[in-house]
């Protein structure tokens, strides 16, 4: 069993990420490695039904270990990210008796991640909170930075995703790349649009390595994915290490995502957050070419290593470009009204945009197929 373990500097909250495989089985002597009590210690288990067997796992591991534990399964759906679901994680430490010293794990996407970090942050008014990463999104992306909360029903009986909320950091993330090996394919390509923004707000070493390793990596290759996922999770650590609360440069994490959510909201799309961004990057490197800001080239270089990982470069019926732009106006990161996008200038730079020139936005819609 080897392990790569990355500290992430979080101010006043210091944690890691240990990746590796085989780790689920072993969870107990990981988290005491990391100095996390699990001896006579309550610990209460919230895992996704597509990850239970992995789960049992764990949760051997961990009594075995002395720990008392308690297991909710959930389902990952996102009407199913609810207030019931964090009610049942509650109801579940509740009937063990758990108090303040208890520990939550939350192992599953970042659906289950969300959902049970929100639990460990709101019982007793916050107890410890361990992720366990079974996604690629989840690994590099979600598990990471503290983020949690639950979707809500709007007055329309639509769905406000994640409107309630908290920043919560894990103690720790385990991240067991042998979990990936039942993840459906659509699923692991969707996490690897998270990993080229990641290597493109990064730079050159990591983009090469993903060009390199990109066959691999879209057909679910572990050992090219042991390599990616701790270089990737990397490079959001040290983003949410220097920005935990977004208030500066954690903004760069959303390059492709305001041309991506306009995306992803279309319904007859049907497509996966991680297709709405890899859509979303496409666009937004046409627009900073379209600006003057980032080369053709790499704007080319970009294209070419989402189609290799697998992933849609172009929408996948026709939408109206008119309607993506005004789901782009209510972008949450929009400030008073002002448009703004992250863009690449380089293979390894962004610059954060405000009111750039509507016809280059146009020129990036219709490169993306929007009509
Ligand atoms: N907190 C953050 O910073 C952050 C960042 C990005 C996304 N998110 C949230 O994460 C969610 C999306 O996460 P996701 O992409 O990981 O998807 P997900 O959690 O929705 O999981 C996708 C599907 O894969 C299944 N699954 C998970 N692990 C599996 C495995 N190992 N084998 C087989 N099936 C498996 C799930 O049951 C589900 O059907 C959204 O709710 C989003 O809001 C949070």
């Amino acid at each position: 069993m080897t392990e790569t373990r990355i500290a992430i500097d979080i101010p006043d909250h210091p944690t890691s990420l240990v990746v590796g495989r085989g780790l689920s089985s072993n969870l107990a002597s990981i988290m005491s490695r990391a100095g996390i009590a699990v001896s006579n210690r309550t610990v209460v288990i919230a895992c996704d039904a597509n990850v239970a067997t992995q789960a049992e796992r764990a949760e051997s591991s961990l009594r075995a270990a002395g720990a008392a534990t308690a297991r909710v399964v959930l389902s990952a759906t996102e009407r199913d990210k609810s207030m019931d679901a964090v009610a049942r994680i509650w109801s579940a430490a509740l009937s063990v008796k758990a108090d303040r010293s208890a520990l939550v794990i939350a192992m599953g996407g970042g659906l289950i991640g969300d959902l049970a970090g929100f639990a460990a942050a709101t019982y007793l008014r916050g107890v410890d909170l361990v992720q366990v990463p079974t996604t690629l999104l989840a690994m590099v992306d979600a598990a990471i930075g503290g983020k949690t909360g639950v979707n809500l029903t709007l007055p329309d009986g639509s769905l406000g995703k994640n409107l309630a909320g908290a920043f919560w950091q894990p103690k720790l993330t385990v991240a067991d790349i042998e979990t990936l090996a039942t993840l459906p394919r659509r699923e692991l390509r969707a996490g690897l649009a998270e990993c080229v923004k990641h290597a493109v707000i990064d730079g050159e070493q990591l983009f090469r390595a993903m060009e390199s390793d990109a066959p691999r990596l879209s057909e679910g290759d572990l050992a090219a994915l042991e390599r990616l996922v701790p270089a990737s999770a990397t490079v959001k650590a040290r983003i949410v290490s220097r920005d935990p609360f977004e208030r500066g440069d954690r903004a760069w994490l959303n390059l492709g995502h305001t041309f991506g959510h306009a995306i992803e909201t279309e319904p007859s799309l049907e497509l996966l957050h991680g297709e709405a961004v890899a859509i979303g990057c496409v666009a937004a490197a046409r627009c900073a070419v379209e600006l003057g800001l980032l080369a053709a080239t790499d704007a080319a270089r970009i294209e070419r290593l989402l189609c290799a990982c697998g992933l849609p470069t172009t929408l996948p019926a026709p939408v109206s470009a008119a309607a993506v732009r005004e789901r782009m106006a209510y972008d949450k990161k929009s400030a008073h009204g002002t448009l703004r996008l992250v863009l690449p200038r380089s293979i390894g730079a962004v610059e954060i945009v405000a009111a750039p020139a509507e016809q280059a936005v146009r020129t990036a819609l219709a490169a993306i197929g929007a009509r």
